[in-house]
């Protein structure tokens, strides 16, 4: 009667959590009951004593992306490509990434997107969309290539405030923003003042701060809720557009927003696990090693790490991702400007796609920090609302059936041989996790069971963005 039956699980979505038998059937879920016929599934699983959600969507990593020429890194290498980072998507309990598309200055955004694609096909091994990274806002682009890209499924678009190579003006982020709402698309913002980085920058070079921990001292908070301010400033002024300020790393931003939902904002906002598991005073290791947590915006204090745990508690963060950026420790990732390079030239980016889901699935959920129903809706439903997934991150009928069997009684120590990215460390060396992601599934197919892949690389399908829900829901949040 069906494809798959998996068997007495303890099911949770973003709404409710229940117990029930899911009857799979050409990759989709057909069948949600309290008992489906015994010998009913032509495969059954028993999920006995385990909690099956929906897979992770995680909606901000950075896959086979090349610098740009200009940073102060230019060169380094992202470790992970679609291989390699799709399957450490699926260890980790993800079967959606989203990654950028990364347009570099005088080149073509359409072409970018090609290239994306090609890189992509053949290798993920899990379904997969893309961003638009503009940083290159030609009339060109503006006027031809974004509304034919987003017609063709690319319905977000990520606009830099800092970087060298990457950053536009205000008066760019009004016309690329302009267009999204023309569009209906979406905006995302990586929310920090350049000018204002580049000056203290200089002050702490001047008087040979240059190790990893002054990083830290170049970006802080101010820094992201000026920008954040003005982002939603911009977005204002625009009038419509839904915006998304990601990696938000503590309170000051996040007031920001919350005053911007209150003046009828259509705002969306996301944390990541390094603002809750890392501080600034992980920067300030022995030899280079404090690199290995330099991103952007830099880890804080504990006072930001227990804010923005609020944040998740009181639903003003509606995003989960691991803003996976990865570079390996050594001479063609982290460490591309030489081996005790000045803070400014050691590259930006932590990885974290494998351990997003763990770490805030012990951290959040099995300490009752987190309900089972927002945790889902944090790092799958609302990813596929905002990106227009429709289909994935949920648990009902007709939905694909991407799902994870959790055991919630498995103890976990993370260690980098553990995980399946193409990085040589994990900034979480060493925690001891609660809950684990056993057997995942894509599509229907048993993808990861007992430690193994199950699926060749080539299977994951490419996604495209529907119309986002947040062009449907009030001002604010839909939640
Ligand atoms: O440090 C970070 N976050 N690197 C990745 C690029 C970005 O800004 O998202
Ligand atoms: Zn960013
Ligand atoms: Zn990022």
């Amino acid at each position: 009667m069906f494809d798959l039956v998996i068997r007495g699980g303890t099911i949770a979505t973003a709404a409710e959590v229940f117990s029930a038998d899911i009857g799979v059937t050409g990759g989709r879920i057909v069948a949600l009951s309290e008992r489906l016929p015994l010998g009913s599934g032509g495969r059954e699983i028993d999920a006995g004593g385990k909690i099956v959600l929906p897979g992770g969507i995680d909606a901000h990593v950075h896959i086979d992306q090349a610098q740009a020429p200009g940073l102060a890194s230019a060169g380094a290498m992202m470790a992970d490509g679609f291989r390699s980072g799709t399957i450490s998507a699926a260890f980790g309990g993800t079967t959606t990434t989203i990654s950028f598309a990364v347009q570099h200055r005088g080149t073509s955004l359409r072409a970018a997107v090609a290239d994306y694609h090609a890189r992509a096909t053949g290798h993920a091994v899990v379904d997969y969309s893309f961003h638009l990274v503009v940083s290159d806002p030609t009339p060109a682009v503006l006027g031809q290539e974004l509304p034919a890209l987003i017609a063709a499924g690319c319905r977000s678009l990520k606009v830099y405030m800092t970087y060298d190579a990457m950053r536009i003006s205000d008066r760019q982020m009004l016309d690329v923003m302009q267009v999204a709402r023309d569009q209906r698309a979406v905006v995302l913002v990586h929310a920090e003042n350049h000018e204002a980085i580049a000056w203290l920058a200089e002050r702490l070079e001047a008087r040979g701060d240059t190790r990893p921990q002054h990083h830290a001292q170049s970006r802080p908070l101010p820094v992201e809720r000026e920008a954040t301010h003005r982002a939603l400033t911009l977005a204002e002024l625009v009038g419509e557009v839904p915006i998304v300020i990601v990696h938000v790393s503590g309170a000051e931003p996040l007031d920001e927003i919350i005053r911007a939902r209150a003046r009828g904002l259509r705002v969306w906002a996301e944390t990541c696990p390094q603002y809750l598991f890392l501080t600034a005073g992980d920067l300030d290791a022995p030899d280079m090693e404090g690199a290995k947590v330099m991103c952007s915006p830099p880890p804080r204090d504990t006072a930001s790490q227990r804010a923005i745990w609020r944040g998740i508690e009181d639903g003003a963060f509606d995003l989960i991702n691991s803003d996976h950026a990865p570079y390996r420790f050594d001479a063609q990732g982290k460490l591309i400007a030489g081996p005790n390079p000045p803070f400014r030239k050691v590259s930006n980016g932590i990885p974290g796609l494998e351990t997003r889901l763990p770490l805030l699935f012990s951290e959040g959920v099995m300490t009752g920090r987190i309900p089972l129903t927002r945790f889902v809706a944090m790092t799958a439903t609302n990813n596929a609302r905002l990106y227009g997934l429709a289909g994935k991150g949920r648990v009902s009928v007709g939905a694909d059936a991407d799902l994870v069997l959790w055991n919630p009684d498995r103890t976990t120590t993370v260690t980098n041989a553990l995980l399946h990215h193409n990085v040589d460390y994990t900034p979480y060396e060493g925690m001891v996790l609660r809950g684990w992601p056993e057997t995942v599934l894509s599509r229907g197919e048993v993808i990861v069971a007992d430690g193994a892949l199950h699926a060749s690389p080539g299977r994951g399908r490419f996604l495209e963005q529907g119309l986002s829900a947040a062009w449907g829901a009030e001002a604010g949040q839909w939640t």
